[in-house]
């Protein structure tokens, strides 16, 4: 016997691609098992103010496809107090939802921890464009945002090679590198400069180009993370040393918007299934992600304390490659 009727969805943080497939997974997950499924619009701010819409299948049609989040997201302020996350399970609990699903990045699941904390079902679904959540190897959006910032580098290494120049294309991932090396790798970056590098492992810029023009090299791409930033000295001290023309490229919210990837929506579709199936079984407090290859889930506080450094072998990797 099944002790949950109603269940409810909401984005939270950043937007991200996939979070449509997700929010879809959970929904249809949910009317099949004879649930009824509520959407909440703008994040924990609209959980505080009660506004709730009742979701069809038909809600999603048409959605898998589509970036950003049908049902909106906010950073909320007012959430985060112990009267705001009381006075949010309390509207919960008017409308009679049994369970939540929120769906969205490490800040979302503190604010799923605090409602948990204080007796509310919840279960969180990793949905942010920087693979940041040291519990799950994979966040929706991370694919796509991958995809997109690749795509733009390559169109600037048109310009960059045809103009002989340097170009420092910044990107997303606040304090991750987790986008910077990926799309590093993937475009051939001459260097790439993340958070996870001590101050001395991080390529000298003026070092790279002289190097590289001496093995024959014409053009430049930097990757820099924004969470390093100093684009503008970078570029100063590349003109100022090395003579090379160079332009700053801020990638920015192109990353987080279009048209989720195959492995996007395949794994909101997974993750959002497991959350309802989660609930389900009369669990909660817990986060989905993907570990080894599978989808799993964690309780939220041990889920947040993991830390997970990044993997030297693959900084190692991007710099040997870059030769
Ligand atoms: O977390 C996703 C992200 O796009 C980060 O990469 C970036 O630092 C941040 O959100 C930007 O946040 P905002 O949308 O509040 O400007």
């Amino acid at each position: 016997l099944k002790s949950i009727n109603t269940i409810a969805v909401l984005t939270s943080g950043g937007d991200a691609p996939g979070m449509n497939a997700a929010i879809r997974a959970v929904v249809r997950e949910g009317i099949f098992n004879d649930l009824k499924v509520l959407g909440v619009r703008k994040g924990f701010n609209g959980l505080l103010h009660g506004d709730f819409v009742e979701m069809t299948a038909r809600s999603v049609s048409d959605t898998l496809g589509r970036g950003g989040t049908i049902l909106q997201t906010a950073r909320s302020h007012e959430f985060h107090s112990p009267e705001g996350v009381k006075a949010a399970a309390e509207q919960a609990k008017y409308f009679g939802v049994d369970g939540l699903v929120v769906i969205g990045g490490d800040g979302s699941f503190r604010g799923a921890r605090d409602l948990s904390d204080i007796g509310f079902p919840v279960i969180g679904i990793p949905g942010t464009i920087d693979n940041d959540i040291p519990c799950t190897d994979y966040t929706i959006g991370f694919d796509t945002a991958l995809n997109t910032a690749m795509q733009a580098v390559d169109k600037i290494r048109d310009t960059a090679s045809s103009h002989h120049r340097c170009n420092i294309v910044e990107v997303m991932g606040r304090n991750s590198g987790q986008i910077a090396i990926n799309v590093g790798i993937a475009s051939g970056a001459e260097a790439i400069i993340i958070p996870e590098m001590k101050l001395e492992e991080r390529p000298d810029i003026v070092n790279v180009i002289n190097e590289g023009i001496r093995r024959g090299k014409t053009h430049f791409i930097i990757v820099l993370a924004e969470g390093v930033g100093g684009s503008e000295e970078l570029k100063a001290r590349a003109e100022q040393e090395t003579g090379i023309d160079t332009r700053i490229n801020v990638l920015g919210y192109m990353q987080r918007g279009g048209s989720p990837t195959v492995q996007d929506r395949v794994m909101a579709s997974l993750m959002g299934v497991h959350a309802v199936q989660t609930l389900l079984a009369g669990k909660s407090s817990r986060i989905v992600g993907l570990k080894e290859g599978k989808v799993y889930d964690i309780d939220i506080a041990e889920g947040l304390a993991i830390q997970k450094p990044m993997d030297r072998k693959i900084i190692e990797i991007a710099m040997n490659l870059s030769i």
